[in-house]
């Protein structure tokens, strides 16, 4: 009988289209991500002409921050997260995660430029792995994040974990269209407009082909749904935006 040794067969997991070992994916993130950092809000608003903001927006209006919270925003690059959150909420406090500093290095940039700075914290830290004692945080945020992420089950894990009961999670993802007609299209922008776009702006078309590869790659709404209520969250519900291009999932640890 044969049996499986770990040691020749390692686990293996996906980065965009390619299949990888478990444990490069993160460093081929972080690559990415490094490679991307110095361009990634000017990228951001040509690639999505500028509607990223409006789903920002509308994951600001579901979560309607409030005075005095504590938010941790995992995978929080350049700060967009935390920055809408203490817009709306003054007396609130935010810490922003992520494990590639040059990304949190531009949103500490940005930050100087506004009177925020004392209420954000800036740490360098795996969405796997949170370097925080449990029940910690009134709102756990992850935007365009989780899909990057190796092992989501351990990540929502950790959110649950770090979050004091009566918390809230949310997450704004890509997401997958329910009408085959408009993912049709959307597959055609994405895949030949995009990785183009990333050629000409910043140089870079392998980051941007890895971006909407890794974009199908990730479960669709009602799956993610399911892998939250795994991880332990309850009351969990989502809604499209622009049509299913992306998804807000909000969940409550109960
Ligand atoms: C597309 S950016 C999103 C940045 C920001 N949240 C936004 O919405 O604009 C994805 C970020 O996830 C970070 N990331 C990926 N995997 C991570 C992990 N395991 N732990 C922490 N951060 C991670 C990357 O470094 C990158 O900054």
């Amino acid at each position: 009988m044969s049996q499986s040794n770990p040691q020749s067969d390692p686990k293996t997991t996906h980065f965009g289209y390619q299949t990888v070992p478990e444990d490069e994916k993160a460093g081929m993130v972080h690559g990415v991500f490094t490679s991307v950092a110095s361009k990634y809000d000017m990228m951001n608003d040509a690639m999505s002409l500028g509607i990223h903001r409006i789903w920002k927006d509308a994951m600001m209006d579901w979560l309607a921050p409030r005075q005095g919270q504590k938010l941790l925003d995992v995978a929080g690059g350049t700060g967009d997260i935390a920055f809408r959150f203490l817009n709306r909420a003054p007396e609130a406090t935010a810490t922003v995660l992520d494990m590639t500093e040059s990304m949190l290095f531009e949103g500490r940039r940005r930050a100087e430029a506004t009177a925020k700075g004392e209420r954000l914290n800036w740490i360098v830290g795996d969405a796997m792995a949170l370097p925080f004692a449990g029940n910690m945080f009134d709102v756990y945020t992850i935007s365009f994040g989780i899909r990057n992420v190796t092992r989501i089950a351990d990540a929502l894990a950790e959110a649950y974990r770090v979050l004091r009961p009566g918390g809230r999670l949310m997450v704004l993802e890509f997401s997958q269209l329910p009408n085959p007609g408009l993912q049709w299209a959307y597959d055609r922008y994405s895949f030949n407009v995009i990785p183009e776009i990333g050629r000409l702006l910043a140089g870079d078309r392998e980051s941007y082909q890895y971006l909407v590869e890794s974009i199908r790659k990730f479960p669709d709404q009602e799956s993610f749904a399911v892998m939250i209520r795994q991880a332990g969250f309850g009351n969990v519900k989502y809604r499209n935006l622009t049509f299913g291009v992306a998804a807000l999932h909000s969940g409550w640890k109960l």
